[in-house]
């Protein structure tokens, strides 16, 4: 069974960042029209490849731990209007690049990304492909709830080029279910999984959840036994967010239904214990794929990614986020569209752009974003490394910051030699409290006061 020694959680399981970006968006402020044209204007000067992440937001039925930006609705007519934008922003995204580069990754999530028609998705992949050339191994992805796919839909997906599918699951016991509106058989999704199999898609995730309402032990085991019996490729298990104030569906979870803050530890350990002991390797912050997966390979090649959309060994692309809420990291800009559906629409038809927040990174963000992505997608950091791409030495630039890891590696959680460190076993759980010591944003007087969820 995994351990850490006694102490830790109290002392390290703090409100945190997940750093899907640094600086976190919370960070990010207002941006006009002029400033979203003068960033997106930079995509000329970019030698980088593209990746598209298109966030298709609606969902038939909320599920009461859902944190994601969703549009719950039954009407169907609404993807079509949704789409037509969609469309118009990507025709207006490609006034803004040169010809000579191509498209290494398409992501399509949500909500619930299936929920668009056939003659939907052929729309956007044919003006992508009228617009872009696509690199020859070119990854299409896709978030996919078994629950509501259409029959045939992911045959129709694989023949429209998609390669690589997600499929949510949560959790296999039904009282868990019940608690959280999401029931979903073990055979609806095996089939899923089969069929994607036999389509060919390969690095078929899982999403799992833990820390839901009457999960024990007991229950998580078996749910994680009959994954393993399935063998997905990849793995997310993610810890719940609970934020009931913020997301007001979340009040319908009995607080009183929640393992408690050991049980939930328990659950990660055994996660951790049954998956290992499977084969899969340990990714990163909340994920495992199995040895031969391109995920695996990456962390091992240290290419791995970490962006928006979690983990990718996609990297050194510039990213462009299509449709409400979706994000845009261009270089050293990060850009945010309008984050509900209407005012998402209404700016689209007017201008045929929607960002709304974003931040142009200093030379220090920079070099943080920099440090930060490497420990929590390498959980290693080599300081020449840092000094050939800076020209500046890490320890003169870092000094507050490596005085502060010494209490890390104290207990455990960090080795430092002379020219890197390495995150041991036991300081992956606790990664983003390492990654927290070079968030300059933290301890500054007029950050915004944020509720991040618990790092453990
Ligand atoms: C966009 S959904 C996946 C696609 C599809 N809508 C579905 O539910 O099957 C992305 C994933 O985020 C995770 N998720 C959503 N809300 C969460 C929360 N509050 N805490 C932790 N993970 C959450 C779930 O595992 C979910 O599968
Ligand atoms: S988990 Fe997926 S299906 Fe459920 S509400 Fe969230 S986005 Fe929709």
């Amino acid at each position: 069974m995994f351990r850490i020694p006694p102490g830790l959680v109290e002392k390290y399981g703090i409100s945190g960042p997940r750093y899907t970006s640094y600086p976190t968006a919370p960070i990010w402020h207002d941006i006009d029209r002029a400033t979203q044209l003068e960033w997106l204007a930079s995509l000329k000067e970019s030698q980088r490849p593209f990746s598209f992440y298109f966030h298709i937001p609606f969902c038939r039925n909320r599920c009461y731990y859902c944190g994601c930006n969703t549009h719950v609705t039954r009407n169907q007519a609404q993807s079509a209007t949704y789409v037509e934008h969609i469309i118009k922003e990507i025709r207006q995204i490609t006034k803004y690049h040169s010809n000579n580069k191509e498209v290494r990754q398409l992501h399509f999530g949500g909500g619930t990304p299936t929920f668009l028609l056939d003659e939907e998705f052929e729309a956007i992949l044919g003006t992508m492909r009228s617009a872009f050339s696509f690199e020859t191994d070119v990854e299409i992805a896709i978030e996919v709830d078994p629950r509501t796919t259409r029959p045939n839909q992911l045959a129709f997906l694989s023949e429209l080029g998609f390669n690589r599918i997600s499929l949510g699951v949560q959790d296999f016991n039904h009282e868990v279910q019940v608690a959280i509106n999401r029931i979903q058989s073990e055979e609806i999704t095996y089939e899923h999984l089969q069929v994607a199999r036999s389509l060919g898609f390969r690095g078929i995730n899982f999403d799992l959840i833990y820390g839901l309402p009457f999960q024990t032990l007991n229950s998580f085991e078996k749910t994680l036994s009959s994954v393993i019996q399935m063998r997905p490729d990849r793995l997310a298990i993610y810890n719940f967010g609970y934020l009931p104030n913020r997301m007001i569906h979340q009040r319908k979870i009995d607080p009183d239904s929640l393992p408690d803050r050991q049980t939930r530890l328990a659950l990660l350990f055994e996660a951790i214990h049954q998956l290992t002991d499977a084969g899969y390797e340990y990714i990163g912050m909340d994920h495992f794929a199995l040895p031969e997966d391109e995920l695996a390979i990456a962390m091992k090649n240290r290419t791995l990614n970490r962006n928006f959309m979690g983990y990718t060994p996609k990297a050194d692309v510039d990213l462009l986020g299509i449709g409400m809420t979706a994000i845009s990291e261009i270089g050293d800009y990060f850009l945010q569209n309008e984050k509900q559906i209407k005012p998402y629409q209404k700016q689209v038809s007017e201008t045929g752009l929607a960002a709304c927040r974003g931040m142009a990174l200093s030379q220090d963000d920079i070099m943080r974003k920099w440090v930060i992505r490497r420990i929590i997608c390498h959980f290693y950091l080599s300081f020449s490394e840092f000094e050939a791409a800076f020209n500046i030495s890490f320890s003169d630039c870092f000094q507050t910051e490596v005085e502060q890891l010494k209490t890390f590696q104290e207990d455990g959680l960090l080795a430092i030699a002379s020219d890197h460190f390495t995150v041991s076993e036991t300081g992956k759980i606790f990664v983003r409290n390492i990654c927290m010591v070079f968030d300059t944003y933290l301890n500054k007087q007029d950050a915004p006061t944020v509720r991040y969820s618990n790092t453990v």
